[in-house]
């Protein structure tokens, strides 16, 4: 059900949650101020206890409250905002409620640019929010995507089809330097080319997950994928029989029916496409789909590679 920004912040302020439009995906919003609705998103989404979710906030100010110890090159961080980069710092544990860091003494923060989302947090204040999907899902990226999940319904105030289309990059940072948590919408090289840094890709850290999300599948549709790293297996496992369709690209085999993510090697627009291409082989109910994965894993070419392996079940 689409709701105006008025009705998003007056439903915001008294407790309620409601799914609210960024740049990357759409999130399933409550305010700091009311640890109950907090939880009441980890019900709606069917998410376990332990994943803690991303505050999203509107400037430095902001972050002094929920944050310990900020890093003194912080300002090549803030370079990225506002945008698709999430950091997680030591929490303020006064200031940010123990359901929203799962329990964890670090807090997940980033600076969302989709312009109804900052109007909305500069009026309301910090917003928890995770990916506005039914757990394991692939996450939203338009309106109508989040009343699938959540039903007709469910309040969301409709900001446009999402620009990027995918989920932040999330790091943390470690005595020893930047650590990726996850890939996302802002890529290892763009981030390491200001940071001045490498990036390391270790998740663990005392045995202990460090970004609890990763252990859990995502982006998964209900098909089963198959990745393919080369035309000829294409061609090959097309052959067979088995498979009802292609995830791919304008170039790929004209084998099967073909469900493209645009030009071969344009990242931004594959991602973009990407979470709407999963939705679509799920309303077409296909059981075993060939996924295109001949492609370079360089730039954003990596989180495609990434979040295609991921709803294939595999990682
Ligand atoms: O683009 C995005 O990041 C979207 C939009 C709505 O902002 N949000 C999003 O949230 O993708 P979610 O909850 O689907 O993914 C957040 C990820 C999870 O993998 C979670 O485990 C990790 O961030 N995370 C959150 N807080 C953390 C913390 N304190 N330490 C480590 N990882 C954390
Ligand atoms: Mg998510």
């Amino acid at each position: 059900m689409r709701i105006s920004f008025s009705q998003a912040v007056k439903s915001l302020n008294s407790g309620q949650v409601v799914a609210v439009p960024t740049e990357t995906v759409y999130g399933l919003a409550a305010s700091l101020k009311f640890p109950n609705s907090v939880k009441k998103v980890f019900t709606l989404k069917g998410r376990p206890q332990d994943n803690p979710l991303i505050v999203h906030i509107a400037d430095l100010e902001q972050l002094k409250n929920l944050c310990h110890d900020i890093p003194k090159n912080f300002s090549k961080i803030c370079s990225f905002w506002p945008g698709p980069l999430t950091v997680v710092l030591t929490a303020n544990k006064k200031n940010v409620p123990r359901v929203v860091r799962a329990g964890l003494s670090t807090v997940a923060v980033r600076v969302p640019s989709h312009p109804l989302m900052r109007r909305l947090i500069k009026k309301i204040g910090p917003l928890a929010a995770p990916s506005a999907n039914v757990s394991g899902q692939p996450s939203p990226t338009r309106a109508s995507h989040v009343e699938a999940d959540l039903g007709s319904d469910f309040p969301v105030l409709d900001g446009g089809v999402c620009r990027h289309g995918v989920e932040s990059t999330v790091i943390h940072l470690l005595p020893v330097g930047w650590e990726l948590l996850r890939q996302g919408a802002l890529s290892r090289e763009k981030l390491a080319a200001v940071l001045g840094e490498p990036l390391s890709k270790s998740l663990k850290q005392n045995k202990r997950l460090l970004s609890p999300g990763q252990k859990y599948r995502h982006y998964a549709p209900k098909a089963q994928l198959k990745l393919c790293i080369s035309q000829k297996q294409i061609l090959r496992l097309a052959k067979s029989g088995r498979f009802a369709a292609i995830l791919g690209f304008d170039d790929s085999p004209a084998v099967l029916p073909l469900i493209s993510l645009g030009l071969r090697g344009r990242y931004s627009v594959n991602l973009k496409r990407l979470y709407e291409k999963l939705r679509q082989l799920d309303r077409v109910s296909y059981i075993n789909v060939l996924v295109d994965l001949d492609f370079s894993d360089l730039g954003l070419g990596a989180t495609l590679q990434e979040r295609l392996s991921k709803a294939a079940g595999i990682k």
